[in-house]
């Protein structure tokens, strides 16, 4: 599958921090292969609820998307119609941030259930889903990164990831040219390795 277009949401609050280096980084990879690309703040998004509230409406809707209308809900929209959706974050306590796990709880009204026959349809089966995430020190990474392929195999998307331990605090990874080269080449891999 040719990858078009890569929503990037960003889980960090540091403008010019780890995480952003990455993505840019990342993002530059990705559009010398022609590859479209957007960035989302995610902790900047004006959300109406701080995650899922279980209320089930989405479930009714003909639309794949979460009844409460803001920001959130027009992300979701977006990610219906990439090909490549990127969650990149720093670890936080062995988990993602709190603006990625908001975000990715509402991800629920993307589904649509049937719990008698014990099946769903997604609009998100076949994309990839894609982490980017960097450490200050070496443990926690794997812990970090299994709800995301759980995440991935069990909504028939492909997954990959970027894990970047030892980054150092916040704007410390701009200077480290071996990280530069891997997110630069893992963006590029988009355009280039069949997903
Ligand atoms: C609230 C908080 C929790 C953190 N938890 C961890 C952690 O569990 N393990 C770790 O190695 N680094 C931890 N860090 C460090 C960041 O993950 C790391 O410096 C990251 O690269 C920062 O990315 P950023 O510049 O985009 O914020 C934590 C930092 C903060 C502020």
């Amino acid at each position: 599958m040719k990858i078009k277009k890569i929503l990037i949401i960003s889980g960090s609050h540091k403008k010019d921090g780890n995480t952003a280096t990455l993505i840019n980084w990342f993002c530059e990879g990705a559009k010398a292969k022609g590859i479209k690309t957007e960035i989302i703040q995610a902790a900047s998004l004006k959300s109406k609820i701080l995650g899922c509230t279980s209320c089930r409406k989405c479930q009714k809707l003909k639309e794949y998307n979460c009844i409460i209308n803001d920001e959130v809900s027009l992300v979701l929209k977006k990610m219906i119609k990439s090909d490549v959706i990127v969650f990149a974050t720093p670890l936080y306590f062995f988990a993602a941030s709190a603006p990625i796990k908001a975000i990715m709880d509402r991800m629920f009204s993307l589904y649509k259930w049937d719990n008698e026959a014990d099946t769903f349809e997604t609009p998100l089966r076949g994309k990839t889903l894609v982490l980017i995430a960097s450490a200050y020190e070496d443990v926690g990474l794997d812990a970090l990164e299994k709800p995301f392929k759980l995440t991935a195999d069990y909504t028939g998307m492909k997954f990959k990831s970027l894990l970047v331990p030892n980054a150092g605090v916040s704007g410390t990874l701009k200077k480290n040219v071996k990280v530069k080269k891997q997110a630069i080449g893992f963006g590029k891999e988009m355009g280039t390795k069949p997903l």
